[in-house]
């Protein structure tokens, strides 16, 4: 087992990513810990599953801030207090400043309900119901690195699901979502373990063996 790597967490909305994430650290599948969970949103569900958890929780609503830049720079001390090593977003309806991509330089990884480059910039069902509009026999989920172009990152970890022909977006969010739920927590581990290097400047991430 690596060190364990501490976790903060960006979330706007349901959190079932998040409790999936909270579900591998405390059965010691991942080698981190989430350390604080943070939204935008004050009445997020997935801040009810961090409090669940014990974990120590922050709202940072957009109203509360003059600019997004001024919320950001309250979220970055709130990460830097709990000496937060990776920052991950799970369901977090927001676009980051670039100071706090600056902050965490390949420290900051997204979940995608697509097998990005397909897709990019939908989100929510709108992602399903694109890809069904196109015919697509398969779909899935990508975990990438958060740079300053939205959805445009090196890639870390896909999953693929076979599209069925009476699937509707909201059959094929449920299934694509079970595969979310492993994918986030295998590129949390594979950053844990010191194995995601990222190559051809910052256009890919090679994956290392063990
Ligand atoms: C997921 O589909 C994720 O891919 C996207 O937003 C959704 C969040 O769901 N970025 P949840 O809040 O983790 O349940």
């Amino acid at each position: 087992m690596a060190a364990k790597i501490r976790v903060g967490a960006l979330v706007s909305g349901r959190g079932s990513n998040l409790q999936s994430i909270i579900d591998h650290c405390q059965a010691g599948k991942i080698d981190a810990e989430v350390v604080i969970v943070i939204s935008n949103v004050e009445d997020a569900f997935a801040l009810e599953r961090a409090k669940a958890a014990g974990i120590a929780t922050a709202a940072f609503p957009r109203k509360a801030f003059a600019t997004r830049e001024a919320r950001d720079d309250a979220i970055i001390e709130a990460l830097q207090a709990h000496r937060v090593d990776l920052v991950v977003l799970a369901g977090y309806l927001g676009i980051l400043s670039p100071r706090l991509i600056e902050t965490y330089p390949w420290r900051i990884m997204n979940i995608h309900p697509s097998l990005l480059p397909a897709f990019a910039g939908a989100h929510g069902l709108g992602v399903h119901e694109a890809a069904l509009c196109k015919g697509v026999k398969v779909s899935g989920c990508t975990v990438q690195f958060v740079t300053a172009e939205v959805d445009a990152g090196p890639i870390i970890v896909q999953r693929c699901v076979r599209v069925e022909e009476d699937d509707t977006p909201e059959t094929l969010s449920a299934r694509v979502l079970e595969q979310e739920h492993q994918a986030y927590p295998e590129a949390i581990q594979l950053f844990a373990e010191g194995r995601l290097r990222i190559e051809d400047d910052g256009a890919r991430v090679r994956v290392l063996g063990k």
